[in-house]
Parts: structure tokens; C-alpha cells; sequence
């Protein structure tokens, strides 16, 4: 297998929800090193919970989910985030009431390596961000705070990012941006799985996407070929502008 095939996250029938109640009913996915990888479908059907189920937030009720083939069975969300997955939720993404520069030090608050260095790799992805540092996170525009939380995320290092609807509350205008920036994100080597419901300019800057319906993959396929298909239409998808 040639090394940029390799399978950075696999998961296998996984069945997953919140207390007894199943949404994942077998899901089936993966993500190549280097890909990226948007998760898209109709509200409700699960995409959030892949990502909660990943990081052990969510239940898993069956099914298998590996990391660079080795299965993440019983771990804690912390013991996942050491093994290189990184989070960054729809919701409460950032401490309003911190700095930029305190957000980013909580964010890597379980790095080992140099924190400052770290920091500086951020900055200079994000310059925004520098320019903020003294700034409270509340203070900052919604595309500013979802690329904090993309920072605060990338303070641990890691080699697989899950991203929940980075660009919800993002003005359109500045929605290119965030996609921009998780390009630059995936240019250096970090692979994304990503839920969006802008779906045009997800699966553009995708390389491959997954349609979700009720807790399974429904479809598979370039993020090209997905914006090419006639029957999924505006239901299925949510936002298609
Ligand atoms: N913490 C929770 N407790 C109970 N049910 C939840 C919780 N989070 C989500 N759900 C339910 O799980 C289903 C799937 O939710 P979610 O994964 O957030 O969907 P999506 O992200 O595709 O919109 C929904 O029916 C939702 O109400
Ligand atoms: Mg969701």
C-alpha cells in the first residue's frame, strides 16, 4: 500500500449514541493520511455523534474504530487526544472570557513539547490571532473565534483534527477564510475529518465526503462527484446555495 493510502481513522459498524439510545446504527468510514474528509446530511443524522462517538464523548455501543490500526477501545477522551486527535466541537469552542493567548494554553495544556513554539506555529498560521493575543475570546468576530478554536485544537500537535461545522456563525463573507484556513491546516500534513453543512464550499476544499442519513453512510465519493448528484437534493444536504 503506498504510503499516502494509509488509513490514518477507521471505523467499522460502529454503533454509537447517548445513554441507551443508538444514532450510529453501523457506520462505516475512513480517513487516508493527509486527507480531507467532510461528513455531510440532514439535521439529526449523526455527524456530530461520529465525532463525539470518536473522541469517546458519545457511547459506543459496537464496532470498531482504529487509529493507524490500532483500536481505541476503552479510552478516555484524554488518552485519545495523546494519541494524536484533536477536537474542536460546534459549541462552546473557546473560553469567552480568556485571552487568545490563555485559550491557546489550555489548549495544550496536555503537550509536552514547547508551548510557546507551538503558540508561534498558530500565530503564524492564523496572523489574526497574534494581533488578538491580549484580546478576550468574546471579543472576537465568528470567523476569528472559530479560527481560535482551530488554534486551541492544534496547540497538542495532532495528526488527525476533527472539526465540527467550522464554519457555523461565520458571516458568508468571511466563510472563506475558514475553509482557507483548513486547506493550510491539511497543507501541513494534518488530516481533517470535518462536519459541514455548507456543503458547496465543504466538499470543495474536500477530497472525499460521506452522505449521512439516519445514523449510516448513505453515500461515498469525491466531493466533486457528491455535488454532482441529481437526487440529493435540498433536504438531504441542508444549506445549498
Ligand atoms: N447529548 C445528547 N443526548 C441525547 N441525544 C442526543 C445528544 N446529542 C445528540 N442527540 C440526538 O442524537 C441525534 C443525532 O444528533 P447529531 O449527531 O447531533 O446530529 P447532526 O450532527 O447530524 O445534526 C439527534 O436526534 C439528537 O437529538
Ligand atoms: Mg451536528
Amino acid at each position: 500500500m503506498s504510503k499516502e493510502m494509509e488509513e490514518v481513522l477507521r471505523m467499522e459498524g460502529v454503533r454509537s449514541g447517548y445513554g441507551e439510545m443508538e444514532i450510529l446504527r453501523g457506520l462505516d468510514l475512513h480517513v487516508y493520511r493527509g486527507e480531507c474528509v467532510v461528513l455531510i446530511g440532514p439535521n439529526g443524522a449523526g455527524k456530530s455523534t461520529i465525532l463525539k462517538g470518536l473522541m469517546g464523548i458519545a457511547n459506543i455501543f459496537g464496532g470498531r474504530i482504529s487509529l493507524e490500526g490500532v483500536s481505541l477501545e476503552g479510552l478516555r477522551t484524554e488518552e485519545i487526544v495523546r494519541k494524536g486527535v484533536s477536537y474542536v466541537p460546534q459549541v462552546k469552542n473557546v473560553f469567552p472570557h480568556m485571552s487568545v493567548e490563555e485559550n491557546l494554553e489550555m489548549g495544550g495544556y496536555i503537550f509536552e513539547g514547547s508551548l510557546v513554539e507551538r503558540m508561534e506555529g498558530v500565530y503564524e498560521m492564523f496572523p489574526e490571532l497574534r494581533e488578538k493575543r491580549r484580546s478576550d475570546a468574546w471579543t472576537l468576530s465568528g470567523g476569528q473565534r472559530q479560527m481560535l478554536a482551530m488554534g486551541k485544537a492544534l496547540m497538542v500537535d495532532p495528526g488527525l483534527l476533527l472539526l465540527d461545522e467550522p464554519s457555523a456563525g461565520v458571516s458568508p463573507l468571511n466563510r472563506g477564510i475558514i475553509f482557507e484556513s483548513v486547506e493550510r491546516i491539511k497543507g501541513t500534513g494534518v488530516s481533517i475529518l470535518m462536519v459541514e453543512q455548507n456543503v458547496r464550499e465543504g466538499l470543495g476544499c474536500a477530497d472525499r465526503g460521506y452522505v449521512i442519513v439516519d445514523g449510516k453512510v448513505r453515500y461515498e465519493g469525491r466531493g466533486e462527484d457528491l455535488l454532482g448528484m441529481e437526487d440529493l437534493g435540498e433536504i438531504f444536504f441542508g444549506v445549498v446555495e
